[in-house]
């Protein structure tokens, strides 16, 4: 059976003492009121070795928001997927559209973040997602397959049960726009079939597949009771506690 899973995406968002309090409450929350799904948090690079060690020992996966696509060596600035294992973290976000788009992420870039993300024992979250005009000339289909295609399809079976997917229309990232259910199951279900081409029913049947764009509290239990949404990945509404636990509540 595939997981459940709601990841929260906090962008470039909390101080350090602001992010560790955030961390310190989704804890004490999930501690009084165990969810029935996983829970991630997906932070700065800043926050992962101090949050790493309020997350231990917790229901609360920990991942980072990217890495580089490089291994080491003289790349000022950039954080490698070994450096945010070690901080023990379990996860990175990679393919966000943000980065995509405003940090120039290629398909080729981001097929070298995920085999170093997955070389260094990370669980890839990995984001595709159509902007508005594409969906609009009916092209969403086409571009997520080659999003898929682009970075993912040179890696085995075995590699591939290391990849989350996370399904993100453009145009309802932080909008106030969510796609419908039915847009959202329309999607996922052709992903999984991909998918089954490429890996197998197995892998097909296994990978999660997460929805994101300004779900929230009043609408993740409608777009979770479809068949292949396994969860969602959640920008703003990850940010309050109230909020975030209110979509993790989808799942009971
Ligand atoms: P949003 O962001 O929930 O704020 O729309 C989702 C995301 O970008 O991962």
């Amino acid at each position: 059976m595939r997981k459940k899973i709601v990841a929260g995406n906090w962008k470039m968002n909390m101080n350090l003492q602001e992010g560790v309090a955030l961390a310190t409450e989704l804890k004490a929350a999930l501690a009084a009121d165990a969810p029935a799904c996983d829970v991630v948090i997906c932070t700065p690079f800043i926050h992962l070795a101090t949050v790493a060690g309020i997350t231990e020992g917790t229901v609360i996966g920990l991942g980072a928001e990217n890495c580089a696509d490089k291994a080491k060596g003289a790349y000022t600035g950039e954080v490698s997927a070994e450096m945010v294992k070690s901080t023990g973290a379990q996860y990175v976000i990679l393919g966000h559209s943000e980065r995509r788009s405003y940090y120039g992420e290629t398909a080729e870039i981001l097929k070298e973040k995920v085999n170093l993300a997955l070389a260094n024992g990370l669980k890839v979250i990995f984001c595709i997602g159509e902007v508005k005009e594409e969906r609009e000339a009916g092209k969403q289909n086409e571009v997520v397959a080659a999003q898929l295609a682009g970075s993912l399809y040179e890696l085995t079976a075995e590699q591939f049960a290391n990849i989350i997917l996370a399904y993100e229309p453009v145009w309802a990232i932080g909008t106030g726009l969510t796609a419908t259910s039915d847009q959202a199951e329309d999607m996922h279900a052709f992903i999984r079939g991909e998918i089954a081409k490429q890996f197998g029913a197995e892998a097909a049947e296994n990978v999660s597949i997460l929805y994101g764009g300004s779900c929230k509290p009043s609408n993740a239990k409608e777009i979770f009771s479809k068949p292949d949404v396994d969860g969602g990945l959640i920008g703003g509404a990850a940010l309050k506690v109230a909020d975030f636990k209110g979509i993790i509540d989808a799942w009971k």
